[in-house]
């Protein structure tokens, strides 16, 4: 993903690196086992035009697993997925028959806490101006990156009920914010502004409302802006920073906020930028495994009928070779993208024809024709 003024080098540390790689593949459940086996198609035929070795290895957790087998992340998964892989592939996890959510919070949240991937970088790109809902927006306004903090806050299950089901029923769930948490993943977003020489770094809150949470926030951030002269940082209010999302965005670049705030924006940004079909997402630990996944979830309205947009998946295997330092095969992902959008081979929600299988196809074929002569070395 390319947002604005971006040079050639990656902003993210690379990971691990080499001429080949290991991928833990979990599909998920629902259309994440349509998609997921999409992006696969794209991540082989891009690095064997690179002179890449890729390997994947697949695991059935999710709700099938769980309904059978009481299993939901199995014992020492975290260990095995830090120790033997290079990056994980996720589809979604969300499943009608489970409404308590128990095994993708167990699965999805378990791996984000335990392999502290406390990065959540959703780029948001307009690739092609036909499909914002915005009037009169092109390619050129919407081009930014939200990263949200993704091991922390209203997230981590602290909390409880009291008096569950009667009139005096109480719920309390904890916001958790510390010291460490938050100036990692501030200090990130300065870090990618200035590797990829971007101008603008937002920092969004509620301080004025949240008076102890987000004061952690507030004296995090005027510490470590002060670190970064060159970039011009500022501070919106969550519900002012969404009103000028779809306001004016062109007037951001790097966007950096807290757990919660950072799951509803960067669902705003992703119909800014033509919906969730399209919108892929990066849970990263800058030093260890990372985990790649589309924005959106396993979709039981859709799942089944072989019509999911594969392309949100196909651009998260893409933030993944960007991760391991494989620039060009990660640009020649991006590439297809454009090119099915430009010439509508594309699924039913994008206005296309194609199935998610044809639609994956049409990508794998376009990255297969390109010639990466310098990649590999
Ligand atoms: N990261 C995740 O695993 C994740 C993220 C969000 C939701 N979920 C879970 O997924 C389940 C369904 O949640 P939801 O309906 O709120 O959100 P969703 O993202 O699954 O679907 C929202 C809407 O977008 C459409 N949509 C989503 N992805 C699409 C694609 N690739 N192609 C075409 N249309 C697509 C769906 O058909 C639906 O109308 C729930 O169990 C939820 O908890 C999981």
């Amino acid at each position: 993903m390319t947002p604005q003024n971006a040079p050639q080098s990656s902003g993210l540390p690379a990971k691990r690196g080499g001429s080949g790689s290991r991928i833990a593949v979990i599909p998920g459940d629902g259309i994440g086992q349509e998609v997921i086996p999409e992006a696969c198609k794209a991540l082989s035929a891009a690095a064997a035009a690179g002179n890449r070795r890729i390997e994947f290895v697949h695991f059935d957790w999710g709700a099938d697993k769980f309904l059978k087998e009481g299993i939901s992340l199995p014992l020492g998964a975290e260990e095995i997925l830090r120790d033997e892989f290079d990056a994980i592939l996720l589809g979604a996890l969300g499943d009608p028959r489970l409404p308590s959510n128990k095994h993708a919070a167990d699965i999805l949240l378990g791996l984000r806490f335990k392999l502290d991937l406390y990065v959540n970088a959703r780029p948001v790109e307009l690739f092609d101006a036909r499909f914002t809902p915005l009037r009169d927006r092109t390619e050129r306004d919407i081009r930014f990156i939200v990263f949200r903090e993704n091991t922390e806050g209203l997230y981590v299950g602290m909390g409880g009920i009291f008096k569950k089901g009667t009139a005096d029923e109480i719920a309390v769930q904890e916001d958790i914010n510390t010291r460490k948490g938050v100036e990692r993943i501030i200090r990130y977003a300065f870090e990618y502004a200035r590797r990829r020489f971007l101008k603008h770094v937002c920092m969004s809150d509620k301080s004025n409302a949240l008076n102890f949470a987000h004061d952690l926030w507030q004296r995090v951030f005027a510490e470590v802006r002060r670190e970064y002269p060159e970039i011009e940082s500022r501070h919106l209010y969550i519900d002012t920073l969404s009103m000028e999302m779809v306001r004016d965005p062109r007037q951001f670049d790097v966007i950096v906020t807290c757990n919660l705030f950072g799951d509803i924006i960067s669902d705003l940004g992703a119909q800014l930028a033509g919906g969730l079909g399209l919108a892929p997402s990066g849970n990263i630990n800058p030093e260890s495994t990372s985990l790649f996944e589309p924005v959106h979830g396993s979709a039981p309205n859709i799942a089944g009928k072989g019509i999911a947009n594969p392309i949100g998946s196909v651009l998260a295997a893409a933030m993944m070779l960007e991760n391991f330092g494989w620039e060009r095969e990660s640009a020649v992902m991006e590439a297809a993208v454009r090119a099915a959008l430009r010439e509508n081979q594309v699924t039913a929600d994008l206005g296309g024809s194609l199935g998610t299988r044809t639609a994956g196809d049409w990508l794998a074929n376009f990255i297969a024709k390109q010639r990466l002569s310098e990649a590999g070395k």
